[in-house]
């Protein structure tokens, strides 16, 4: 019987030293030793060459067969040992809980903004923007509010100590109601529009005021509108965000931008138990004709109305929030309650 036809005990010569490899390094010498090109079998390869010619194919295909299953061999303990190799070193429980993150969640104004701009979108109002930083035409003087008026006066209001612009001084906005005058000013009636942003006074901080705070502004304009649809839309968004026992009051007011004015008087459940009938929560009124004549609306045909509401005072409604000063001071054990 020729060699080649014996090449059994070679093999598993081979298979158990492949088998004995205990990590990839281990591995790769033993492929040297048997495969690579100075190896063992490899060597017995080359020896193919001198057999009598009538002997080679025989020969050859005994010595392939056991080539490939020397290299399926190989592969499989590789696998093996690469598995092995990614396993975590020290001991794991796979039975344990995954880390949770802790998911995030919007800030208890932020909800109720986005309540109210839900509400008013249903309506066919559109979320409109302005700056904060302002001049003064656009949050007093296009407003028709007159030079004397309290909320001019550098005790009340933020100014920047740059130069005046063709505006008037730049100062952070103390309203949105500015927000009326640049909608106005950049398209044609009619419009229908809500601004929520931040406004900023000259106020020291206590348990009711911060120097800065938010509010929405709404603005509708077109023909024919009154102060029933004013009321009925503030009712209606009112009891969307707050319940169905919610009642609203319109208290005579004065502001120069609406003719006539009013405040916004709330009453619910909430404000009885603080001991309290009515809360102050919103100014509005019809749009002042001054006013579209200021932007180039004709009064004659142009009808409209706008209210303010401040979000901080709905918000401690809604939650029962006792100090306004809580919303700001990122405290994730009042923040997480939300
Ligand atoms: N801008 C007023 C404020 O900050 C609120 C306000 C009152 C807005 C009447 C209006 C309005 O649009 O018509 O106190």
């Amino acid at each position: 019987m020729a060699w080649w036809n014996d090449l059994e005990p070679l093999k598993q010569e081979a298979l158990a030293a492949f088998a004995a490899a205990g990590d990839l390094t281990a591995l790769d010498q033993a492929r040297a030793a048997w495969l690579g090109s100075h190896g063992r079998f490899t060597a017995l390869m080359k020896h193919l060459g001198s057999l009598p010619k009538e002997e080679r194919p025989a020969a050859g295909k005994a010595m392939n067969a056991v080539k490939a299953e020397l290299e399926a061999a190989l592969a499989a303990r590789r696998r093996e040992l690469e598995l092995e190799a990614a396993r975590p070193k020290v001991p794991y429980d796979f039975t344990l809980p995954g880390r949770r993150r802790r998911v995030g969640r919007l800030h208890p104004l932020t909800q109720v903004i986005e309540d109210i701009v839900r509400s008013f979108r249903r309506l066919g109002f559109a979320v409109a923007d302005g700056p904060e930083l302002e001049d003064e035409y656009h949050c007093f003087d296009a407003l028709n509010t007159p030079a004397d008026h309290p909320a001019r006066d550098t005790q009340d209001t933020f100014y920047l100590p740059d130069p005046a612009g063709p505006r008037g001084r730049w100062l952070l906005r103390t309203h949105t109601s500015s927000v009326q005058i640049r909608v106005m000013e950049s398209q044609p009636p009619p419009v229908r529009i809500i601004v929520p942003g931040r406004v900023y006074r000259r106020d020291n901080a206590d348990a009711t005021h911060n120097p800065t705070f938010h509010q929405i502004e709404g603005l509708y304009v077109d023909r024919g509108v009154t102060v029933g649809d004013l009321k009925g839309t503030v009712e209606h968004v009112f009891r969307e965000l707050m319940g169905r026992d919610v009642r609203i009051r319109f208290r005579p007011h004065y502001f120069s931008y609406t003719e006539p004015s009013y405040e916004i008087d709330f009453s619910n459940a909430l404000t009885r138990k603080m001991g309290r009938e009515w809360l102050e929560i919103a100014g509005c009124g019809m749009v002042n004709p001054v006013v579209f004549e200021t932007v180039g609306y004709d009064p004659e045909v142009w009808t409209g109305w706008a209210f303010g509401f401040g979000i901080e005072r709905i918000a401690m409604l809604r939650y029962g929030i006792p100090d306004i000063r809580l919303f700001y001071e990122n405290d994730l054990r009042f923040l997480h309650q939300f």
